[in-house]
């Protein structure tokens, strides 16, 4: 099963990077290629308008101001399963996609009982058990999956109301806007760890590429992985060459103070 879904994404990949190309630097490394990158953002963007449609729908007196960007009240109505329709598709691309790297593992319980070490940002580098995601990441990934297989279940009894009883109608409601504010509080903290947390993560899913230094840093299994080389290792030795660095500038400055003094 696994190998039939494998040789699907690598058919895929393959067939994306035809048509986008992902350009890896000297010091760089391949972390998302282009069928990824497409997939999260269609995700991102399908997920968003689905919020803010749902929002509107959802409390039409605080959000009112939200209705006019979808053509209206009855409009954002009718928007709003297709735009969580299309969030759904994209998304069992991604879990397909997602799946090998996702799978817990038991370095991912012994990250998450050191998870308050991780938000203060009390080491430098990650533990050396950190693989391609750690397992913050998931977890997130974890609670889409089963908010998708609860809004789209909640979401089609609420389609259609006028067959289905009414106490699973209301129930559904209940369902599909805790599953909602669930999501939106992972969004938050995801936005907020994908961009100003952890600089240099964003540009995984524009560029698709991270330096050896974001990779030692934050996913030292996965860096020891695809480079072969040691991830404390490397940090010591680019620290070695940064203060040799600084040694030598400061020298530079030294040689040239008598001279700028007469
Ligand atoms: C719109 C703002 C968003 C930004 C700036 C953003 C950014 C990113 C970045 C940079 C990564 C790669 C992280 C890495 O390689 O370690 C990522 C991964 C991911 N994104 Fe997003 N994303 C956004 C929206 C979303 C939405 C709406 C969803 C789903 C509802 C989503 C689901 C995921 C998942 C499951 C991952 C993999 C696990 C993780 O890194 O947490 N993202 N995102």
């Amino acid at each position: 099963m696994s190998s039939a879904i494998d040789r699907f994404d690598e058919r895929v990949r393959r067939r994306f990077s035809r048509h986008g190309k992902t350009v890896v630097h000297r010091g760089e490394l391949l972390r998302h290629p282009v069928y990824t990158r497409v997939l999260h953002w269609t995700v991102a963007i399908f997920f968003i308008l689905a919020l803010l449609s749902g929002f509107a729908i959802y409390s039409p007196w605080l959000f009112h101001w939200l209705t006019p960007l979808f053509g209206g009240g009855p409009m954002t109505r009718s928007l709003h399963p297709w735009f969580a329709l299309v969030f759904s598709i994209a998304f069992v691309f991604q879990f397909l996609n997602w799946l090998r790297p996702m799978r817990w593992t038991s370095g991912d319980s012994k990250w998450l009982r050191r998870v308050k070490e991780y938000a203060l940002n009390k080491d430098t580098l990650e533990p050396p058990y950190t693989g391609f995601f750690n397992a913050g990441e998931k977890l997130y990934f974890w609670t889409i999956v089963v908010s998708v297989i609860l809004f789209l279940i909640t979401g089609i009894l609420m389609w259609f109301d006028h067959i289905v009883s009414r106490w699973i109608v209301v129930t559904s409601y209940v369902i599909h806007d805790i599953a909602a504010l669930v999501m939106l509080g992972g969004f938050i903290i995801h936005v907020y760890q994908s961009t100003t947390s952890q600089p240099g993560t964003f540009r995984s899913m524009t560029d698709g590429t991270v330096t050896d230094a974001w990779a030692w840093t934050h996913h030292p299994a996965w860096y020891a992985e695809v480079t072969g080389r040691d991830p404390v290792e490397a940090y010591e030795q680019a620290r070695a060459r940064l203060a040799e660095q600084h040694r030598a500038i400061e020298a530079r400055e030294h040689e040239q103070e008598p001279r700028i003094a007469k």
